[in-house]
C-alpha cells in the first residue's frame, strides 16, 4: 500500500511541474508532461525506465512534445561573440567531435540547421536558462555564459548517452523536441577531494571535474595540504614539497587496537606550481571554481616535519603514517603568521576564485596549553581560552585574506571561541554549525558527515563493500537531505549558500576507488543542491538515476552498482 501512495504521489508530483509554454517555437507540437502520460495510458510508464527526459539534476520545468532534432555535420551554433560564450560551448562541441566525430562550428553561415544561445538578460539568474529544442532548431536564453554551460550540459544529456563516448561511433544523433526552464536552487554546489591522505593525479583530478560538470557541480574543494602530506608547491618554502610532500611508509587497513601494521613504502607527491594553474584553468572551463584547502592551525604535521620551528615543540615531526587527529599543531607566533601570510599569497596568486579554505577542524590544544609562549600571548591579548587563540588565530588570517580581497571559509569549530567577520562557515559535524552561523548572518555551506561524507559506506551489509572510513550513508540518504534546515527562521535561510560533498581519502587510494565511493551519490547530490525541494521525489528520481548509470558505464565510471535497493 505504501508503495502504491509513493508512486502515485511521484506521479502527481510529476505532472505538477509547471510546464512551459512553446510560444515563438513553431516547428514543436508541445505535448505537456501530461499528455505524454496519457498517451501512454500509463502512470506507470513515467516512473520507468522510459521516462522522455531522464535528467540528473531534475530541471525545475520540462515539457516534452513530439520529434526530434537531429544533432548532424549540417549544424551549427551561434552565440554572443563572447569569449565566455564560446567557452561554454567548448564541452559540447569536444564531446560532440570525439563521439560524433564532427565539430558543429560556431557562427558560421549556410549550416542547414542552428543551435542558436541568445543572451537574455529576463533571466535573473546567472546560471539560469531556457532550452527549447524544436525539429530544426534549438534555442537557448541566458542571462550570463554560466547558464549558457548550463543549458549544454543539459543538451548533452538529452542526446543519446553514446555522447559521451571517448571514441566516435555510428549512430544518429537525436534530441527530443522539449522545453526547459531551469535554474538552480543554491549556488553553492560542491565536491570535495582529499588528496593528502592519498595522491591523485592531475588527469585524475580532470577527470573528477569532467564527472562534476555534467552534474553541475560548480565548486571543486581541493584539500591540499594534510598531516601525511603537503600537495601544493610553494617556491618560498621549497622543503614543504621536498620534505612534506613525502611520508615513510602508511598504515595498512585500520588501527585496531594498539596493532598497526605498516606497508614500509615512501609515499608521495604534489602538484607543481604549473599542474596547478592546469587544473584551475580545466575547472574554471568547466565553469568550476577551484577553492583551495589549507589547513590550520591543526592537521599541519608535513608541514612542520618540512618547517619544525613553526610548532610549539622541540620536534622533530614526521609527516604522519596513520590516520587520526595529531597533537602538534602550528604555534601563533609572529614567524608562524608571516609563514602562513606567505604561503597563501602564493596560494592566492595561484586561484583567481574568491574563497580561500583554510581548514580550522579538529585543533588540539595541548601544546598551546603547555606553550609559555602560547599562555603569554593569551594574556596580552586578554584570551580567556585556548578556543579563544584559535579565534584569534583564524581572525589573523581571515584579516589577511580580506587583505587579498579573499572570502575565507573554515570548518565550523572556526566558530569555537568567536566567528571572524565575514567567514563563510563549513558546516561538517551535522547542522548545528550551520545553523548558529546562519543566525549569526554568516554564509554557511552545508556538508554534515549523516548525509555529505561520501568515504563512507554506501551499503547496510558492508561485508562486500571496499574499506571505507565507517558510518552508512546510502545514495537515499543523501538524495532525501535537505541542506536548508527547517529551523531557520525565513530571514535566515539565504545564508544557506549550498552544500558539498566530501571524500576524505584515508580509505580511498586510486582514481578507481574514488569514483566508486563518489558515485552515484554525487548525482543524488546534485538534485539536492540544484533542484526545488518540493519536486524532489526518490521514487521518481530512481528511474532516471538508472538512465544516467548508463552515461557513467560509456564513460568507464566504477561507480557502485548495488546500491539503488537500500
Ligand atoms: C573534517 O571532517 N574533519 C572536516
Amino acid at each position: 500500500m505504501a508503495k502504491i501512495c509513493a508512486t502515485l504521489l511521484a506521479f502527481f508530483l510529476f505532472l505538477s511541474l509547471d510546464l512551459v509554454r512553446a510560444t515563438d517555437f513553431p516547428d514543436a507540437e508541445i505535448h505537456t508532461i501530461s499528455q505524454v502520460s496519457t498517451a501512454r495510458n500509463s502512470a506507470i510508464a513515467l516512473l520507468s525506465d522510459k521516462l522522455p527526459l531522464p535528467i540528473i539534476p531534475q530541471p525545475v520545468s520540462m515539457s516534452r512534445s513530439e520529434g526530434f532534432f537531429t544533432l548532424d555535420p549540417t549544424t551549427g551554433i551561434e552565440l554572443p561573440e563572447d569569449a565566455e560564450w564560446r567557452r561554454a560551448v567548448k564541452c559540447f562541441q569536444r564531446k560532440v567531435n570525439t563521439a560524433a566525430g564532427f565539430s558543429p562550428e560556431l557562427n558560421v553561415s549556410g549550416k542547414k540547421q542552428y543551435i542558436v544561445l541568445k543572451k537574455d538578460t529576463k533571466i535573473v539568474n546567472p546560471e539560469g536558462y531556457t532550452l527549447e529544442v524544436g525539429k530544426k532548431k534549438i534555442e537557448i536564453h541566458a542571462s550570463d555564459a554560466k547558464g549558457a554551460f548550463y543549458a549544454m550540459q543539459t543538451l548533452l544529456q538529452l542526446l543519446p548517452e553514446n555522447i559521451e563516448s571517448r571514441k566516435k561511433v555510428d549512430q544518429s544523433w537525436t534530441i527530443p523536441c522539449c522545453i526547459i526552464r531551469d535554474e538552480p536552487r543554491y549556488s553553492w554546489r560542491g565536491m570535495h577531494l582529499d588528496v593528502g591522505r592519498h595522491f591523485f593525479t592531475v588527469d585524475d583530478v580532470k577527470r573528477y571535474l569532467d564527472l562534476m560538470a555534467m552534474y553541475k557541480f560548480n565548486r571543486f574543494h581541493w584539500h591540499l595540504t594534510e598531516d601525511q602530506g603537503w600537495r601544493i608547491e610553494i617556491k618560498k618554502y621549497p622543503r614543504l614539497t621536498e620534505v612534506g610532500a613525502y611520508r615513510n611508509g602508511t598504515i595498512i587497513g585500520k588501527q585496531k587496537g594498539l596493532e598497526e601494521h605498516y606497508d614500509g613504502q615512501r609515499y608521495g607527491g604534489y602538484y607543481t606550481q604549473d599542474q596547478v594553474r592546469e587544473i584551475v584553468q580545466y575547472a574554471s572551463d568547466l565553469f568550476i571554481t577551484t577553492v583551495p584547502e589549507i589547513e590550520m592551525p591543526g592537521h599541519c604535521l608535513s608541514a612542520l616535519a618540512a618547517y619544525p620551528e613553526f610548532g610549539c615543540e622541540n620536534g622533530p615531526y614526521e609527516t604522519a603514517t596513520k590516520w587520526g587527529v595529531f597533537r602538534s599543531v602550528f604555534c601563533p607566533k609572529p614567524a608562524t603568521f608571516r609563514f602562513l601570510e606567505d604561503v597563501l599569497s602564493e596560494v592566492t596568486e595561484l586561484f583567481p576564485g574568491a574563497y580561500i579554505h583554510i581548514g580550522g577542524d579538529e585543533v588540539i590544544k595541548e601544546s598551546w596549553e603547555e606553550s609559555d609562549f602560547c599562555q603569554q600571548l593569551m594574556k596580552k591579548e586578554k584570551l580567556q581560552s585556548e578556543m579563544e587563540l584559535q579565534s584569534f588565530f583564524i581572525r589573523h588570517m581571515g584579516q589577511f585574506l580580506k587583505q587579498k580581497n579573499k572570502k575565507m571559509i573554515g570548518w565550523d569549530e572556526i566558530l569555537e571561541g568567536g566567528l571572524s567577520d565575514d567567514a563563510i562557515v563549513m558546516s561538517w559535524r551535522g547542522d548545528r554549525g550551520g545553523i548558529e552561523a546562519a543566525r549569526m548572518k554568516h554564509e554557511v555551506i552545508m556538508s554534515p558527515e549523516s548525509h555529505c561524507y561520501f568515504n563512507y559506506y554506501q551499503a547496510a551489509d558492508n561485508s562486500k563493500e571496499p574499506l571505507a572510513f565507517g558510518g552508512l550513508i546510502t545514495v537515499r540518504k543523501v538524495y532525501n537531505y535537505d541542506p536548508t534546515p527547517e529551523e531557520l527562521l525565513p530571514d535566515q535561510t539565504s545564508y544557506v549558500i549550498g552544500a558539498q560533498g566530501n571524500l576524505w581519502s584515508e580509505y580511498i587510494t586510486h582514481i578507481d576507488q574514488l569514483e566508486y565511493q563518489a558515485f552515484p551519490r554525487a548525482l543524488a547530490l546534485s538534485e539536492v543542491v540544484w533542484s526545488p525541494q518540493e519536486q524532489r521525489v526518490w521514487m521518481e528520481f530512481k528511474p532516471r538515476l538508472k538512465e544516467q548509470l548508463r552515461r557513467l558505464d560509456v564513460l568507464g565510471v566504477n561507480y557502485a552498482k548495488h546500491i539503488l535497493d537500500n
